[in-house]
């Protein structure tokens, strides 16, 4: 059976709770790559493709993950352990819990290096460093910053240490106490920003941009990349949602709670992107300029701005906060197993954590020098590219380990689980919301992730072309 309560702790509320699974799933993932990977996969086709996937893949699966969460009551390991045995199947769903553990690690160790440029770039913005900069020398700015690994490791620590710093001190005093802290700071500032490029020239540009949907120009592996950010900004397939979920009082509504962390999260990336885009139209800057978008880009707007000093350090403060309230929630997986199997403190387990995590961030930080040793070459969504240490951590954490975790997540919570199960822990009723999630998680969501996994190995190709008059005919291609 499982344990009533967590020995880890529990939220004061449901809304601690809703504040909590916010602040991880808004981060860098709506802030710094919703925009850059927007803008490489072409605007407003893209953002339809990532909002289907929130709506019908995200929102059963976050439903599931919060479900064994609150039912198992423990480390994700453990409560994947406990809550297959319950149900008469294979402990060794347990490693869906592990993988978890392991993804966690993995995000965390390049959030924590991408968390640290936002904090370089804040003391660059307060010092005034962009203040009428040409293109070329914010370009030099960011390439000589991004190639020095000596800069990159303090801010990498420092980062590592604030988010040992929360987690170490436990649910209520830490998370609880970080997340009220920061999230309405947050929502301040993005509206401040927002206000702010609203008055720009290419606002209204940048909503053409990101509503208009040009289907023509989306490939396979632009639908990858949507559905994986999907699992990516609203912190599923790795456990984080579900160990939060262990906090959560018995007493508050998982579907409700789901839809609205779903739609804050949305809501912040869509803000994100009317905040950045105009300034990107505004200085006729280029969309697609990858992962360095907001610091190649932002810097320049910033030192051509009145008051651009202030906003460019708000801005990067901004990105920090959500960067911290996310990286919490990818550690603290792992310190509760550490806690519930090695049976140490939380102080110790946090500590052993933090220092295997930040490790293995080395590895991302020597992969922006110009010199990179490490270069792998592969094949990802039918286009061939050379990738950093860094690429590789993203392409298989967010685009493989997450969507995968996030299936078998369904697939437990569509058909491991008793009905009775399930349907006592969502207090929905027999009724069609109950039918609809069941019927999500049980058939759909399993199989649009199958398929785009399927496809990013190039399995389904013979499929397609067997179909590609028809498809052609549909999107009117000649
Ligand atoms: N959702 C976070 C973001 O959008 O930046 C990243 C993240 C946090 C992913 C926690 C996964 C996770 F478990």
């Amino acid at each position: 059976m499982p344990p009533k309560t967590s020995v880890h702790g529990s939220w004061s509320s449901r809304w601690a709770f809703i504040l909590a699974a916010t602040g991880s799933a808004v981060g860098l993932g709506n802030i710094w790559k919703f925009p850059y990977i927007t803008g490489e996969n072409g605007g407003g086709a893209f953002v339809i493709v990532y909002l289907i996937c929130v709506a019908l893949i995200g929102i059963p699966i976050m439903m599931s993950e919060i479900m064994l969460g609150r039912r198992g009551r423990q480390s994700p390991v453990n409560t994947m352990h406990t809550l297959a045995i319950e149900s008469g199947h294979h402990p060794a769903w347990k490693y869906l819990g592990i993988m978890g553990v392991m993804a966690g690690f993995l995000i965390l160790s390049y959030y924590s290096v991408i968390a640290g440029w936002a904090l370089e770039y804040l003391t660059k913005a307060s010092s005034g460093d962009f203040t009428r900069q040409t293109p070329d020398g914010i370009k030099t700015l960011f390439s000589n910053f991004i190639d020095d690994p000596k800069h990159l490791m303090l801010w990498h620590t420092i980062f590592m240490v604030m988010t040992f710093l929360v987690v170490a001190r436990g649910v209520r005093g830490g998370l609880e106490l970080a997340v009220k802290l920061l999230m309405p700071a947050l929502l301040v500032i993005l509206l401040v920003l927002v206000g702010y490029s609203m008055n720009t020239t290419g606002f209204g540009a940048a909503v053409e941009y990101l509503f208009t949907p040009d289907f023509s120009a989306l490939s396979w592996g632009a639908v990858l990349t949507a559905m994986g950010h999907a699992f990516f900004t609203l912190s599923l397939g790795m456990g984080a949602i579900m160990v939060y979920g262990s906090y959560l009082p018995r007493d508050a509504s998982i579907a409700k709670t789901t839809f609205i962390i779903a739609f804050a999260d949305t809501a912040v990336a869509l803000l994100a992107g009317l905040a950045i885009f105009p300034l990107v139209f505004s200085n006729s800057l280029e969309a697609g300029s990858g992962p360095g978008l907001i610091f190649l880009t932002l810097p320049l707007a910033f030192g051509q701005m009145p008051y651009g000093t202030l906003f460019g350090a708000l801005f990067f403060l901004l990105l920090a906060f959500a960067a911290w309230t996310s990286a919490i929630s990818l550690l603290e997986p792992a310190v509760t197993w550490l806690v519930e199997n090695r049976n140490i403190k939380r102080v110790t387990a946090t500590m052993i954590a933090g220092t295997f995590t930040w490790l293995v961030g080395i590895l991302t930080v020597f992969s922006f020098q110009k010199d990179s040793p490490i270069i792998f070459s592969f094949n990802f969504g039918g286009v061939k590219k050379e990738n950093g240490f860094f690429d590789v951590l993203d392409i298989l954490t967010a685009n493989i380990m997450l969507p995968i975790g996030g299936i078998l997540i369904a697939v437990f919570a569509g058909w491991i689980m008793s009905r009775e199960a399930s349907r006592d822990e969502l207090e929905m009723g027999e009724g069609n919301a109950y039918k609809t999630w069941r019927v999500i998680t049980r058939y759909i969501a399993p199989a649009l992730v199958s398929i785009v996994i399927l496809q990013l190995f190039g399995l389904l190709d013979p499929i397609f072309t067997l179909f590609a008059p028809i498809i052609d005919l549909l999107s009117n291609r000649p």
